[in-house]
């Protein structure tokens, strides 16, 4: 059976700490979307890792980690993440024969598209996810399981680039030099084949054992039902971690939503609570808001009801967790949105299309003093009141309430 750990927002909610944290409970730990997109935090006893591609069940000694079917993999940024590793991963670590590989064309298409939208840009995070995405939609993608054949890889692409030529020559990208690509490809065989396999074969042998599939990204980045076109190119809900390992959804047990106690976006599209004054710069000044993976600064504003229940429907949440509570400590009031407002009429669910919503506020009573709590009865009497009226509100049990980003800061109810 598999348990599903899945962001409630816009990304970057703590799915890192809390797939550590609750590791060691499971004996393997999956990715089944995104790519080196990602930026998951995981501190233990004050030492930081950000992960990209490796799943960050990798600090737990005794877990199997597998990069599954649905993700896109940029081999030289997950060599990197292996050799960056302080023990090694490598006997710990399957990669799907049937994931997609990010070359270096797709960044340098990815960035060259973003250029060209101008102020319609999406602000991705420039990894070529889309474009390798876009590839394996239009059956012109190249798998991991390749690398096993790097003539017949080569013959491929060389054909890919052929049929490409105009839109790499309108886009001002160069086609890369084959005696370079090949040296390239053979690398990545080297460092890799021992770890690629079938790993839907693998999970399917091992459905006794206790799995656990890490989400990437979020529900409102979903690319059917996030804010498109503001959104990433994989299926980021519940259903997407199926599809992307091969499990049934039967083999799906328990799926805990992650949400911050706050709001953040990166990159553009809507955001109806968004704060642009001196409360979103000091949620983003006391939450340390900048981007595990590009650095750059995130939007912030205050939880949403209306999206956090959207959220939890598409992906069926069974339990929630409330993240980075102690960011709030210290503001006289915090706000949440209840409803939406548009054209004077209230809306009570997530619309298809944001433009012109305005979020419907209640404010309740600030708390200082929530760093580090590890009881729920030692929490600021008003910190448990906004805990409580956010449960009421979605509907779903708040399991875990995380007041600080080491493994040791979390409460469990
Ligand atoms: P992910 O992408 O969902 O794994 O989240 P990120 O790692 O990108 O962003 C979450 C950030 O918040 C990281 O820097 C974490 O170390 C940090 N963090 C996680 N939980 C808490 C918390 O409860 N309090 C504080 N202050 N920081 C936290
Ligand atoms: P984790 O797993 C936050 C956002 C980008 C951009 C949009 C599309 O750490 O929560 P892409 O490069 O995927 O084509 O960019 O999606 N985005 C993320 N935002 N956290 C992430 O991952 C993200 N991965 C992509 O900022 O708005
Ligand atoms: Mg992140």
């Amino acid at each position: 059976m598999a348990d599903l750990i899945v962001g409630l927002q816009w990304g970057d909610e703590g799915k890192g700490k809390i797939v550590d944290l609750v590791a060691k409970n499971y004996d393997i730990v999956i990715r089944s979307q995104g790519g080196h997109n990602a930026g998951h935090t995981v501190v233990v006893d004050g030492k930081k890792y950000a992960l990209h591609l490796l799943p960050s069940g990798v600090l737990n000694p005794n877990a199997m980690n597998v990069i599954g079917n649905g993700v896109v993999v940029y081999p030289k940024q997950l060599i990197k993440e292996i050799n960056e590793f302080d023990h090694d991963i490598k006997k710990k670590l399957l990669v799907s024969d049937k994931a997609h590989m990010i070359l270096d064309h797709h960044i340098q298409i990815d960035k060259a598209r973003e250029r060209l939208r101008g102020k319609n840009a999406i602000g991705t995070t420039g990894r070529g996810i889309g474009p390798a995405y876009a590839d394996k939609i239009a059956r012109v993608g190249v798998r991991m399981g390749e690398l096993r054949n790097i003539d017949k890889l080569m013959e491929k692409l060389a054909h890919y680039y052929e049929m490409n030529k105009g839109y790499f020559e309108y886009l001002e990208i160069e086609i890369p030099d084959m005696n370079e690509l090949r040296k390239e490809l053979e690398f990545y065989k080297d460092e890799l084949i021992e770890n690629i396999t079938d790993t839907t074969k693998y999970l399917w042998d091992n459905m006794d054992k206790n799995m656990l599939l890490e989400g990437a990204q979020a529900t409102l980045l979903d690319i059917d039902h996030g804010t498109y076109p503001y959104v990433t190119s994989s299926n980021t809900i519940a259903s997407g971690a199926l599809t992307g390992s091969g499990l049934p959804p039967k083999a799906l047990n328990k799926v805990i939503g992650i949400a911050k106690a706050y709001t953040t976006r990166v990159g553009n599209g809507p955001f109806p609570t968004e704060d642009l004054g001196e409360a979103g710069d000091k949620i983003r000044e006391q939450g340390h808001e900048f981007g595990t993976t590009t650095g750059r600064p995130r939007r912030c504003g205050w939880f949403d009801i209306i999206a956090a229940r959207y959220a939890i429907t598409l992906n069926g949440c069974d339990e929630v967790a409330i993240m980075k509570l102690d960011v709030l400590d210290g503001f006289e009031k915090v706000k949440v949105c209840v409803g939406y407002e548009r054209d004077k009429e209230e809306i009570d669910y997530f619309p298809s299309e944001l433009d012109g919503i305005k979020p419907i506020y209640v404010e309740l009573d600030g708390w200082s003093g929530s760093a580090g709590v590890t009881k729920w009865e030692d929490l600021p009497e008003n910190a448990k009141k906004y805990i409580e009226f956010l449960e009421d509100n979605i509907g779903t049990h708040i399991k875990y309430i995380s007041t600080g980003a080491d493994r040791n800061s979390t409460i469990i109810r």
